[in-house]
């Protein structure tokens, strides 16, 4: 995966929203989604996308940004569509994915029009269907194969506990195991793989247990709904000091004379081996990332 396509935080902003759209301009989140589906009423879809293409066209945002478009079963998934191809940003995200065929669709849709360019396809898993396909959708589309459109997996943790009558507990103990399917679907594919959002946005403990638990599971970031949420999340999914000390003397002790003939070395008195080292490698290129790109902004 290329260094530069990693998100902490997805700010959802709801494209009927003036106010947050423009307020979105000055937040650190890592990437902004503009929302046309959930968060806009049915009767005013055509003022979203007409707010987007504005915003596109007079003062294109900085940064990694996405749409979420209505599904493409629906006139307005299509117009939304549309509208985002005129728009051009980062990624189209497709919600309530059920089967490689909602992918498909949408990359057909991209494949047919030029002004598509390279857009990239982040998939919501939300539904039973989702859940349970998840590996062939990753699998499908990846965009770890050239000219692979699918980048993300993002779980929609409203839509799943609506489907499946999942009730609300603490740790989400009864998600889980769709959470982790998912990771698991994602990381087989070898695309990112994206936490759902939490909806108490002025519970500011219960939202850091949750980016912590998120982070551990294995998801690279999360989508949020409000910008209180980004520094947590950037701070939960960003590499920690301990981690980084930790990659550092892997590094270290894969440097030192006579250990590059070595595929597992003794680091003071554990094994560590090679796939640990490039795993450090990594961790240490996106910390490299985070920091420039800081610094930019
Ligand atoms: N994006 C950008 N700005 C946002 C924002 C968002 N998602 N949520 C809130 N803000 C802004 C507000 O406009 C306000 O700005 P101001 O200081 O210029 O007035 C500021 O942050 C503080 O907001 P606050 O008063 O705490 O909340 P609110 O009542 O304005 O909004 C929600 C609360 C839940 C309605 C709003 O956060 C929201 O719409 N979130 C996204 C919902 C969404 O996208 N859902 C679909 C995906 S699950
Ligand atoms: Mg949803």
């Amino acid at each position: 995966m290329p260094a530069n396509r990693f998100w902490r935080s997805l700010l959802s902003v709801p494209a009927i929203n003036r106010r947050a759209l423009e307020k979105a301009k000055s937040l650190a989140a890592d990437a902004i989604i503009y929302d046309l589906e959930d968060a806009v009423a049915p009767d005013r879809k055509a003022e979203a996308r007409e707010n987007l293409i504005r915003l596109y066209a007079d003062d294109r945002p900085a940064g990694i940004t996405a749409i979420r478009i209505n599904p493409l079963d629906t006139a307005d998934g299509r117009a939304d569509m549309e509208a985002a191809i005129a728009c051009r940003p980062d990624a189209v995200v497709l919600p309530k994915v059920g089967t490689i065929g909602h992918v498909s669709t949408a990359v057909s849709r991209l494949e047919q029009d030029a002004a598509a360019g390279d857009m990239k396809l982040w998939a919501m898993i939300e539904t039973a269907e989702g859940v349970v396909n998840a590996a062939a959708i990753a699998g499908a589309f990846s965009s770890a194969r050239a000219g692979g459109r699918l980048e993300a997996l993002i779980v929609g943790v409203n839509d799943l506990r609506s489907e499946t009558g999942v009730a609300p507990a603490a740790g989400r103990i009864y998600l889980v195991p769709w959470l982790m399917q998912t990771v698991l679907a994602a990381r087989a594919g070898g695309i990112q793989v994206i936490d759902g959002v939490y909806n108490d946005f002025a519970d500011s403990e219960g939202y850091a247990a949750e980016c912590a638990e998120g982070a551990a599971m294995g998801f690279d970031g999360k989508m949020l709904i409000h910008p209180n949420q980004i520094a947590p999340a950037n701070h939960h999914f960003g590499p920690s000091d301990a981690a980084l000390a930790e990659a550092r003397a892997i590094v270290a002790a894969f440097s030192a004379p006579g250990a590059e003939r070595l595929n597992v070395v003794n680091l003071n008195g554990r094994m560590v081996e090679r796939l640990h080292l490039e795993q450090a490698e990594a961790l240490l290129l996106k910390f490299a990332t985070l920091q420039t790109k800081e610094k930019d902004t």
